[in-house]
């Protein structure tokens, strides 16, 4: 497994919209356990794979809390129905706008369909936490990002302050 780069606002690649998978081979696994390795080495708990220059309808997730097992899950050609008409906010941060959290309204249950880590057809209800990062997840496959449901004025001072935090540590490591 390798730990990838992840690459942060404003890289215009989180704006592409990711392609569907055509088969779930060795080659597919072996992304979508680099995207978890990538993943958990920065603290996540969600990842796209457009979010490490891949644009690939692939997604990794694990829910599992600090003193629990990890959960590793996998998502490949998701697709969502069925949200539920109650929204409920959530304050959300993503791996590409480092350092920035703020409040999103989604629906809190909604149906996934996907093909899981083996190609195997699943389809499950999401709700509550799950629910939030799917539909934060299903949105980088569409090049859309949270900060995309701010003020202008906000999502402008998101970016900045991810440009401050990136020229820093391109500092640091130099
Ligand atoms: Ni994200």
């Amino acid at each position: 497994m390798a730990v990838l780069e992840i690459r942060t606002v404003p890289d215009p690649i989180l704006k592409e919209v990711s392609q569907p998978v055509e088969k779930v081979d060795d080659d597919l696994r072996q992304l979508m356990d680099d995207m978890l390795q990538t993943m958990y080495g920065a603290d996540g708990i969600g990842l796209a794979a457009i979010q490490v220059g891949v644009p690939k309808r692939v997604i990794v997730m694990d829910l599992a809390g600090r003193d629990e097992a990890p959960q590793p899950r996998y998502f490949v050609n998701p697709v969502l129905s069925d949200p539920s008409d109650s929204l409920k906010p959530y304050e959300e941060g993503c791996l590409s706008v480092p350092t920035v959290f703020d409040e999103v309204e989604r629906p809190d249950r909604i149906r996934i369909q996907y093909l899981d880590y083996d190609g195997n057809e699943c389809e499950e209800i999401a709700e509550d936490m799950f629910a939030v990062c799917i539909q934060h997840e299903m949105d980088h496959l569409e090049g859309v990002l949270f900060i995309d449901y701010l003020s202008r004025l906000k999502r402008q001072r998101a970016v900045q302050k991810v440009k401050k935090v990136e020229k820093s540590k391109d500092r640091d490591a130099a």
